[in-house]
């Protein structure tokens, strides 16, 4: 069984369809996933498509690159969902200095004010980080919350530091690209303990199937490679991810 930990169905690409594509789930073993969101229209939808489906869950925030004209009054709009059983974290949320249509101090500002969010109601965060490790990492540790390091993309001894603070890092579809060797050394070198697996769906479509839409039940590939990478059999990735991922969001 596995537990695809970010995937976005609420997004354009995925959402018309996307009882065929729980059912695609289902049907890989693919039981558990959390649709996230990144601005308050798709945290909406994901609220949604988690109180309309059993063992779908969600994250709701503003994410770095969709915060230019994000202000309080929104956050405390995305503050009505926060009670809400079927909101398991609050994400995505961070630092993205790849692209540059926001400033920095803006990132930061949101970025914070959703942590402060997030430990107001005793959620953990799902964080979007790009390109801004080190700064991230001054946050978190300003902050001492907990969390996971979305689609982690950082070196190995990176996502030490990070899990000495208390979070989990979280590997997609670049794991299994041929030439990806840095997230292949934190797959063969992070303890099973600390990882989770998801899709990032539709995007980083893994490894054999590059180019066309991803998908949650694509997880499944991602768990096969951490699998060979450390030599292991993918049931003991499954259940191991899986239950990382019921402990850090809370679920039974
Ligand atoms: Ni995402």
């Amino acid at each position: 069984m596995y537990f695809d930990t970010h995937v976005h169905l609420n997004s354009e690409q995925l959402y018309e369809n996307h009882q065929a594509f729980i059912e695609n789930a289902h049907n890989n073993q693919v039981e558990y996933m959390v649709v996230v969101g990144y601005d308050l229209a798709s945290s909406k939808l994901a609220v949604e498509l988690a109180n309309q489906n059993p063992n779908i869950y969600c994250a709701i925030g503003f994410g770095p690159n969709d915060c230019l004209n994000t202000t309080q009054q929104d956050i405390n709009e995305l503050e009505q969902y926060m009670s809400d059983p079927n909101v398991v974290a609050v994400g995505e949320i961070g630092l993205d200095y790849y692209w540059d249509e926001v400033g920095k101090e803006k990132q930061q500002e949101i970025f914070q004010l959703q942590i402060d969010l997030a430990k107001k109601y005793d959620k953990p965060i799902v964080i979007h980080c790009r390109d801004a490790f080190e700064d991230t990492y001054q946050m978190l540790e300003r902050n001492g919350h907990r969390g996971i390091l979305h689609c982690y993309s950082g070196s190995v001894e990176m996502a030490k530091r990070f899990i000495s603070l208390g979070y989990m890092i979280s590997l997609a579809g670049p794991v299994t690209f041929k030439n990806a060797k840095v997230p292949k050394d934190v797959a063969e070198q992070i303890d099973l303990n600390s990882l989770l697996i998801e899709t990032d769906c539709p995007y980083l479509t893994p490894h054999p199937f590059r180019g066309k839409l991803n998908e949650p039940a694509n997880v499944v590939y991602i768990a096969q490679e951490i699998a060979k990478l450390k030599n292991m059999e993918i049931e003991n990735v499954a259940r191991m991810t899986t239950f990382n991922a019921k402990k850090i969001f809370g679920i039974k």
